[in-house]
């Protein structure tokens, strides 16, 4: 049907959407959902209508500043979109969508899965049982420490820290603290349980383990960086399950290993898929490979977001989630 935008995925996605896709659009999947390099995402941009990429996909500002670009819409496939050139791809009149909302749930979970984990030594405890390295219950064996009564604190106060911090008080009568550049209205907070701090620096000093739930921009580059970490208190965890490039990966790893922090739970990374030197061999961190969103209830809600945003945008509509 040459009359339909020609719609191509970068990577395979969930059943239902392709379905779905392929009934509106002259879809082209990724039947490999091998990545596109360079040259294959540029030929991508001259090829499709509407292209929907996701976070493994590297759209930076050279592909937006040379050739002829045939795309009107990036309808990204996650709510995250710190690998996309926004302003290049603005410029070009390329309109750019996310699919905020959808993952918030799954995503606070695997948070407080990571908290429950790291404070417990879950990896450390199975990784011994696996290896045939347990010998049976022993009063002061697999110690870790009680997550009730501690005090957690949240940085960037959106939609996930808010559920991670409804969950965390609620469901792990944990003390709740949280820290955002804006403070928001008390009304919008008030049923988390939540208490705002003044700055960062505070937040990090009286947190047993902090959590960070901002988005991967430049001004969050870091942000959690070797004198931040030495901020926290001893005995402290972190969690990361936003992107990588908020905490310098390598200052993390110096913290860890002189045991000022006790322990830390990732999701993402610096530079995914590669982890930062040293990670690996730090038996107090729980590492897992950016499945915040990775339920198929929620990547099918991801792509019904995708769906909507692009069927809008060639109907002529405005777009739900514009970026
Ligand atoms: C997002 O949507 O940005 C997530 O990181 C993908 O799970």
């Amino acid at each position: 049907m040459p009359d339909r935008p020609v719609v191509m995925a970068t990577r395979r996605l969930p059943d239902r959407v392709e379905a779905i896709f392929g009934r509106e659009f002259q879809f082209v999947p990724n039947r490999s959902d091998r990545p596109f390099d360079q040259a294959e995402m540029a030929r991508a941009l001259q090829a499709a209508d509407g292209l929907v990429p996701c976070v493994a996909d590297r759209l930076p500002a050279a592909l937006f500043s040379a050739g002829p670009i045939r795309t009107k819409i990036l309808a990204n496939f996650g709510v995250g979109v710190n690998h996309i050139d926004v302003g290049g791809a603005h410029r070009r009149g390329v309109v750019v969508t996310n699919t905020p909302g959808v993952l918030t749930e799954c995503t606070a979970d695997l948070t407080l899965l990571l908290i429950l984990m790291v404070m417990r030594g879950a990896g450390r405890a199975e990784r011994r049982l696996r290896s045939g390295r347990w010998s049976g219950w022993a009063p002061m064996d697999q110690l870790g420490v009680s997550v009730s009564g501690k005090t957690l604190g949240i940085v960037g106060f959106g939609r996930i820290g808010r559920a991670v911090a409804t969950r965390a008080a609620q469901g792990f009568g944990m003390r709740v603290l949280f820290w955002t550049p804006r403070p928001p209205d008390p009304a919008t907070y008030q049923e988390t349980g939540a208490a705002p701090r003044a700055n960062l620096s505070e937040l990090l000093a009286e947190s047993d383990v902090v959590s960070l739930h901002c988005p991967g921009t430049s001004s969050t580059h870091h942000l959690i960086n070797g004198s931040r970490l030495r901020t926290m208190r001893p005995g402290a965890f972190l969690i990361n399950t936003a992107r990588g490039s908020v905490v310098d990966e390598a200052a993390l790893v110096s913290a860890l290993r002189e045991n000022h922090l006790a322990g830390a739970g990732l999701d993402v990374y610096e530079q995914e898929p590669n982890l930062t030197p040293g990670l690996l061999e730090l038996d107090n961190v729980v590492l897992l490979p950016h499945v915040g969103s990775a339920t198929i209830e929620t990547r099918e809600a991801m792509g019904m977001k995708a769906v909507e945003n692009v069927r809008a945008f060639f109907r002529g509509d405005p777009v739900p989630d514009p970026v």
